[in-house]
């Protein structure tokens, strides 16, 4: 008979009778017990499980490595250490204080110890003293290197905050919070992870595919009307302006933190051919005039009614118009991903946190998830909506995201 896993149970049983003392030792007797009868019974069973155990155990504590590593990323973020580091190498704790505006040197030492123990800066003995590498610096102190990752940590930030609120909402005490409790931080991760996406991906080689090249010869030469669905703070609408100063764009939101932040935005930048528009007051399908371009970036599965949006993008598009959509690649239904996405483990906590809650945020939202807009389901719910041409291909030079081309 295989062994059932019980010498833990009765340990914990014990627990209220025994001191801690005598419970160690209870517990070490009953393993020992155990083990030696599954010895005999199962032995390879038993080391498998052992082995596997030692495995999780390992992987565990390389989670727990990242999770901390990711918190003092975002105190080096926030904090411009990495930005101060990146301007020359060898750095004490109190230089570096000094430096990044006269913060605790005792503080910024232990910081500088962890960054060293993780491998994200370089230690020299002799000197005691920290560098910051130039991959390093690519990662965590250079926004528009193209592979900035430090707004992750933001994000994280983010995820931990709404623990409290996601307990009530799996216990079914409330619905799930939508963007507008993820306040500041989310909306500030989304727009330092997408606006390099944007520069560097989405404007120069993405746009030139739609529509066979047209649409990027009328928004450069054209004085065409277009849609940022879901602009979150405004931050790519903006870098669509700038680039695009002929068309005009209107960013639509529903999220009031992310609509504080894209008013201050477009303000700050001064930009003419942007406004920002609140969703909630003046949904896009009640717009009178019909656009030529609308892009979704990164906000299909975070719907809790994506074919309402599919409706009113239908009915706001100009009959020659075409509609954007990036999302995230998704191998398809979930045992596909479990299997084959890399990143599975990564987005599906950050579904948990952040999109699904969104997409059930409302009585029947669908609840699509990070994972879960893949060609397969998006494609049919375009048609269905009314759109007869849709087209899907992986971002070039992006492979996360997925982008739709979709026409009447
Ligand atoms: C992941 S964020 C999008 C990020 C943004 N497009 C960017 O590129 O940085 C998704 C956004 O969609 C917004 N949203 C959700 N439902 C919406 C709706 N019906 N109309 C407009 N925006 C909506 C959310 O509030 C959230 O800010």
């Amino acid at each position: 008979m295989p062994m059932t896993c019980n010498w833990r149970d009765a340990g914990l049983v014990a627990a209220g009778a025994l001191g801690g003392a005598s419970l160690l030792l209870l517990c070490s007797q009953l393993r020992t017990a155990a083990a030696r009868r599954s010895v005999e019974l199962e032995p390879l069973e038993v080391r498998q499980a052992e082995e596997r155990k030692a495995w999780l155990q390992q992987q565990l504590a390389n989670h727990l490595k990242g999770t901390t590593a990711m918190a003092m990323v975002y105190l080096g973020d926030q904090l411009k250490l990495y930005k101060t580091m990146s301007s020359r190498n060898g750095w004490t704790a109190s230089r570096l204080a000094k430096a990044a505006g006269g913060l605790k040197v005792r503080l910024v030492q232990e910081w500088l110890a962890q960054q060293a123990a993780c491998g994200i800066l370089d230690f020299e003995v002799e000197t005691q003293s920290f560098s910051l590498p130039k991959a390093a610096a690519a990662l965590l102190a250079e926004d528009l290197s193209g592979s900035f990752f430090a707004p992750y940590a933001t994000m994280m930030l983010a995820c931990w905050k709404r623990m409290p609120t996601m307990i009530q909402a799996f216990r079914g005490q409330c619905l799930a919070p939508t963007y507008d409790e993820a306040g500041e931080d989310l909306a500030d991760a989304m727009a330092r992870l997408h606006v390099p996406e944007a520069r560097f991906h989405f404007i120069p080689k993405v746009l030139p595919l739609v529509q066979g090249g047209s649409l990027l010869k009328r928004l450069t030469n054209e004085q065409i009307l277009c849609a940022d669905v879901g602009a979150s703070g405004a931050d790519v609408t903006i870098e669509m302006a700038t680039q695009f100063p002929t068309a005009t764009f209107h960013a639509y939101e529903v999220a009031n933190p992310a609509l504080h932040r894209a008013r201050a935005n477009v303000k700050q930048k001064g930009l003419r051919n942007l406004q920002v528009v609140d969703a909630k007051v003046d949904p896009l399908g009640s717009s009178k005039t019909k656009y030529d371009f609308i892009m979704c970036y990164d906000v299909l599965h975070d719907l809790s009614d994506p074919e309402q949006l599919m409706r009113e993008v239908r009915e706001v598009l100009a009959p020659d118009g075409v509609w954007v959509i990036v999302d995230i690649t998704s191998e398809g239904d979930m045992t596909n991903n479990i299997e084959s996405h890399p990143k599975a483990a990564t987005y599906y906590g950050i579904s948990v946190c952040v999109c699904l809650p969104s997409g059930l945020s409302a009585d029947g939202g669908r609840g699509l998830g990070t994972l879960g807009f893949p060609p397969d389901l998006a494609e049919p719910m375009f048609h269905n909506s009314g759109f007869s041409r849709v087209r899907s291909f992986k971002m070039p030079g992006l492979e996360k995201n997925q982008v739709y081309e979709v026409q009447i």
